[in-house]
């Protein structure tokens, strides 16, 4: 019977045969313990001198790291192991031996492991990761279908800017200018009037010269936006929705935070509703907690951001940030028009910031005021002024950065290890 490690634990007491690769060996004169690896799954087989052929026992003894086989051999509890089943092999096809494989089990530099990202990714820790991730992806779309969403995927190649100006990546599309795609969020408000509720999950680019441990050049966001929803009822979602990812990871990877070594005490409390602080507290906070620096109408840094979490057990929304520092589409508050309703959710552990969400402008004649303020002009705007003078209702959205989120789920201290192969300020390969 072919199957999967994933597979085992239906077959045990069974005979099955499994493609694996070896990932470490250790063998005594008559034992040989092979750990094994199959995409699915990690697992130990047993090859025991009297259970095989001498050949068989030969080539298990002297096997390589990342030489590939098919194993067979039965399938018993092993309750030392947090997989808890090991094989007892029988028989080894050996399909190709690997030689020289350069990451071996002991410690390696960051930048080669980097370097050698293509293969760095068979070990288990990266693999527990990206599993990490896919569960997060997946609670995703599991969240905003069960609530009415549509999904609507966003243009990667652009004729406009969203967030900035200064960000963009810029390329040629035949004789025009075009850009690369910062955030769906302008395409999402056009298909929120369209669908109600909707949200995109993309690639998306930003050319900062930032090298820290939070940022990534091409990054991959999730993009709700709902017509008729204002910035408290938005708020609300965001906390539903994260609370739920964080709750699924937590039932569905458990063996992979065991494998992280992830105190998931702190995942836990992740549960709606969250903290909520407005901008003009949070200085006062910063201001008690030391930073004498930090100045009403200045944007934090994630010091700053760090510091602010500490004082909460769960993510924390920062609100009504001031207009000055927010991007041109951010709803003013009407009671004081120098802050926006908008909000970004801190993680907790100094994670920074995984969300950044607003109300959007809806009356047309202020949308034009800010265009003007922003030197925003010609066609590739146009349209997103259209979107204000047919049936303009309230709406509100947000952005979900995915890396930084698993970076803050798997306790993964830097972005680069949250996707696969990551694009950073000097790192174009593999
Ligand atoms: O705060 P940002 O720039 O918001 C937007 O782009 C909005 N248009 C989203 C919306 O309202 N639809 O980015 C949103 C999130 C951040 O909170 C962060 O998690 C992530 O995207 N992010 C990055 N992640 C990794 N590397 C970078 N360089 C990132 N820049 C933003
Ligand atoms: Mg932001």
């Amino acid at each position: 019977m072919k199957t999967t490690i994933a597979q085992v634990p239906a077959y045990e007491g069974q005979e099955v045969t499994i493609g694996v690769w070896l990932t470490n060996k250790r063998s005594s004169g008559k034992i040989a313990f092979l750990q094994l690896r199959d995409g699915t799954g990690f697992m130990q087989g047993v090859v025991a001198k009297n259970d095989v052929t001498e050949e068989v026992f030969q080539l298990a003894k002297n096997l390589n790291q990342e030489s590939s086989m098919y194993i067979t051999g039965t399938i018993v509890e092993d309750k030392r192991s947090p997989f808890g089943y090991e094989m007892q092999v029988k028989d080894i096809e050996l399909i190709q031996e690997a030689s020289d494989y350069p990451i071996t089990p002991k410690e390696h530099g960051t930048e080669f492991l980097m370097d050698h990202r293509h293969l760095w990714l068979r070990s288990s820790r990266q693999h527990a990761v990206m599993k990490v991730r896919n569960e997060i992806i997946r609670a995703t779309y599991e969240y905003f279908n069960n609530n009415g969403y549509v999904k609507v995927d966003a243009p990667i190649l652009t004729g406009a800017s969203a967030e900035g100006t200064t960000e963009l990546f810029h390329t040629k599309y035949f004789d025009e200018d075009a850009y690369l795609s910062q955030s769906g969020q302008l395409y999402m408000e056009a298909a929120a009037m369209a669908l109600g509720k909707v949200f995109s999950f993309g690639p998306t680019f930003r050319a900062e010269k930032s090298k820290t441990r939070r940022h990534l050049i091409e990054f991959w966001m999730i993009e709700p936006e709902m017509a008729f929803v204002d910035h408290d009822e938005s708020l609300e979602i965001q906390e539903q929705y994260v609370s739920f990812v964080v709750q699924s990871v937590l039932q569905n990877c458990k063996l992979e935070l065991q494998t992280l070594g992830r105190d998931t005490t702190k995942l836990e409390t992740v549960q709606a509703p969250f903290p909520r602080i407005s901008y003009d507290d949070a200085v006062q906070l910063l201001k008690e907690k030391g930073f004498d620096d930090i100045e009403w109408g200045e944007d934090f840094g994630a010091p700053h951001e760090t510091a602010i979490a500490e004082s909460f057990d769960k993510p924390v929304f920062i609100t009504n940030y001031p207009a000055d520092i927010k991007a041109f589409y951010m709803k003013p508050d009407p009671e004081r028009p120098d802050v926006v309703l908008c909000a970004d959710l801190i993680a907790p552990e100094g994670y920074g910031e995984v969300v950044g969400g607003s109300q959007r402008i809806d009356d047309p004649e202020l949308m034009k005021q800010r265009y003007e303020e922003h030197d925003l002009s010609g066609p590739a705007y146009q349209w997103y002024l259209e979107l204000r003078q047919y049936g303009s209702v309230p709406h509100s959205g947000f952005g979900l950065g995915l890396e930084r989120t698993v970076a803050w789920i798997t306790g993964v201290e830097h972005v680069r290890e949250t996707i696969p192969f990551p694009r950073l300020l000097n790192r174009l390969y593999p």
